[in-house]
């Protein structure tokens, strides 16, 4: 498949990329600074700024889904998010949304102490990602929602479940980035959750 990931230099996004090679796909990375994507077989960098309309949506031309990794820094304006949500969704013919869970479609899966300090830790983002949720899943996309990202190794275990299955805990479930890389690549080759709100879940 031709796959392009959106934020392919961040922590995750980066992940997506090389799951994706690994699996043999043909990949498009998205990327401000190109320089910082290392090169590869397979692999085309594309310089893409969802702040600057229209570069991202010439960018996914012609690959079959969207992997998104996107995510904003406290100095950046949020709603890069909503306008990266909207570009994909009016130029890519499926996307796959990385996102938080407590956050848009899953507000409250984790009780209302932990949902009201997540709530604001993350203010500076909160609105912009409910948005960005919303507009991904208008256009038919996936939102994968996942607790907080963790750099160990991935144990094979991880699996998405439909929000509406998930039980709310105050405790918020950690996810390897690895894991939601390579449960993302394996939506992207088989949809299960097409037009779905999913959250991401890796049992010890
Ligand atoms: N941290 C957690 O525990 C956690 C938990 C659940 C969900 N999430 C969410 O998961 C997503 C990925 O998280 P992460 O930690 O992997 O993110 P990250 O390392 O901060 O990476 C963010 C990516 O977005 C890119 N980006 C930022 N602004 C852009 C723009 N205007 N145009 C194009 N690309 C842009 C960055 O590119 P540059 O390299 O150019 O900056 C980078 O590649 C985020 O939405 C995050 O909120 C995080």
């Amino acid at each position: 498949m031709k796959i392009a990931v959106l934020g392919a230099t961040g922590r995750t996004g980066r992940l997506v990329v090389a799951r994706a090679l690994e699996r043999g796909h043909e990949v498009v990375a998205l990327a401000r600074n190109p320089a910082d994507v290392e090169p590869s077989d397979r692999l085309r960098v594309v310089q893409a700024d969802v702040a600057e309309p229209g570069s991202a949506a010439a960018a996914v031309e012609g690959v079959d889904v969207v992997l998104s990794g996107l995510g904003v820094t406290r100095k950046q304006e949020p709603a890069i998010l909503v306008e990266g949500a909207r570009e994909l969704a009016s130029a890519a013919p499926r996307v796959i949304w990385l996102t938080s869970l407590g956050m848009g479609s899953t507000e409250g899966a984790l009780g209302a102490v932990t949902g009201a300090l997540l709530k604001r830790l993350l203010r500076h983002e909160w609105a912009a990602k409910g948005v960005a949720d919303r507009v991904l899943r208008d256009a038919g996309g996936t939102t994968v929602h996942a607790g907080p990202l963790t750099d160990k190794a991935y144990q094979g275990n991880g699996f998405l479940l439909h929000t509406k299955d998930f039980k709310p805990r105050a405790l918020p479930p950690t996810a390897p980035r690895a894991g939601i890389a390579a449960l993302m690549v394996t939506e992207a080759e088989t949809p299960r959750f097409a037009d779905a709100d999913t959250i991401a879940l890796f049992p010890r």
